[in-house]
């Protein structure tokens, strides 16, 4: 069995013109993929493109079946194709970013950077593809991942998360909330869950909490969250921004795998530190690196930190450490992925 992958999703984009014979081709090409006879849809949909070589969605839907195939050089050249016929389509943008990614794993990182920098250079206003093609390249890293790259990611992997990261034996929920029972002997504390996403960590910050909020960017994620019936309230909001709002009004904030989408931390830990009363609780997951850099953006599009940098940001922010395990957070192609489990308390 062919694996989908994670976080993918197919749209339908008909286009207008389109015949009727095309349409039911489309259609039949399409029934084939969804019962996993990708060999089968892929004669169709290339027989589509013999009659309308400029069909966005059949071009589109190559580009998936390579790279369901990992086959990622061919997979790229679809994608550029549909992105030809319309280079506003965010799904296109997205999946162009995981088959680059699917190259740089493959070995061929100088191919990958070449188109990536092309791609970036031909779509200057597209955040998606500015965010994915600095992660392959390493070329101007910006300091957070932009609100538009991390809603669609998240949009689109709301509905596998949860199933995904039990695969991946994820832990920052239950490390964070044991952690916090070393530390919070309360059940009344107004929390803040930071990038809340499907509201894994709500069941260990219920019990402690006479009001849990959740913020987060994406709003698909956001509406998995709400179904446990956990939080008080969910807002969909750029952390930040929020926080800053929000003066004084937590006594715990909890970012489980959040910092990651964050490169430069100062801004962020200053916005968590003005949302914190005097002697409140920040808990957070970050994984680090071991390089001289204060920062680094990996292929996958996510951060990783220095401890010394983490610990240094801390404290400009006005937090003190009072706790900064290794963890084992999660695994990733079945490696163990270890990283900082921390609680800070703010300053008096
Ligand atoms: C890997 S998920 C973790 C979700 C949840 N904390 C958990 O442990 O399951 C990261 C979440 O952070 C959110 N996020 C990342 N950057 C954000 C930002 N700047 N503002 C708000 N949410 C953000 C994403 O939308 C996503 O839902």
């Amino acid at each position: 069995m062919m694996r989908r992958p994670q976080g993918f999703r197919y749209v339908f984009r008909v286009a207008h013109t389109m015949t009727s014979s095309i349409d039911k081709l489309y259609e039949e090409a399409d029934r084939l993929y969804y019962d996993n006879k990708l060999d089968k849809a892929a004669v169709l949909y290339k027989k589509i493109l013999e009659e309308d070589p400029e069909h966005q969605a059949a071009l589109h839907s190559l580009g998936i079946i390579h790279y369901d195939e990992d086959d990622y050089g061919p997979a790229v050249e679809y994608m550029l194709k549909a992105l030809a016929q319309d280079p506003e389509d965010i799904y296109v943008h997205s999946n162009l970013g995981k088959s680059l990614y699917g190259m740089v794993h493959m070995g061929q990182k100088k191919t990958a950077k070449r188109i990536a920098r092309q791609w970036a250079e031909d779509y200057p206003d597209n955040r998606i593809a500015l965010h994915m093609a600095a992660a392959v390249t390493g070329d101007e890293v910006p300091d957070r991942a932009n609100d538009d790259y991390v809603a669609q990611t998240f949009d689109e992997f709301a509905d596998t998360f949860d199933s995904k990261l039990e695969e991946l034996s994820y832990k920052a929920p239950e490390l964070l909330g044991e952690a916090l029972t070393r530390h919070v002997n309360a059940s009344d504390l107004r929390i803040l869950d930071a990038g809340c996403g499907t509201g894994l960590c709500g069941p260990y910050l219920r019990p402690l909490a006479r009001k849990l909020e959740g913020i987060d960017l994406s709003e698909e994620m956001l509406a998995l969250a709400k179904k446990r019936k956990l939080y008080d309230r969910l807002d969909k909001a750029e952390l930040t921004e929020a926080l800053q709002t929000r003066s004084k009004r937590y006594d715990v904030a909890v970012a489980a795998d959040v910092l990651c989408y964050f490169g430069d931390l100062s801004a962020i830990f200053g916005a968590m530190a003005s949302s914190l009363r005097p002697g409140g609780l920040f808990a957070f997951t970050l994984e680090t690196h071991g390089k001289a850099k204060d920062y680094d953006l990996g292929i996958s599009g996510r951060y990783t930190h220095s401890a010394k940098y983490v610990h240094k940001s801390l404290a400009g922010a006005g937090f003190d450490l009072i706790e900064g395990e290794q963890g084992q957070l999660r695994t990733e192609y079945a490696v163990p992925v270890t990283g900082l489990v921390i609680v800070a308390r703010k300053g008096d």
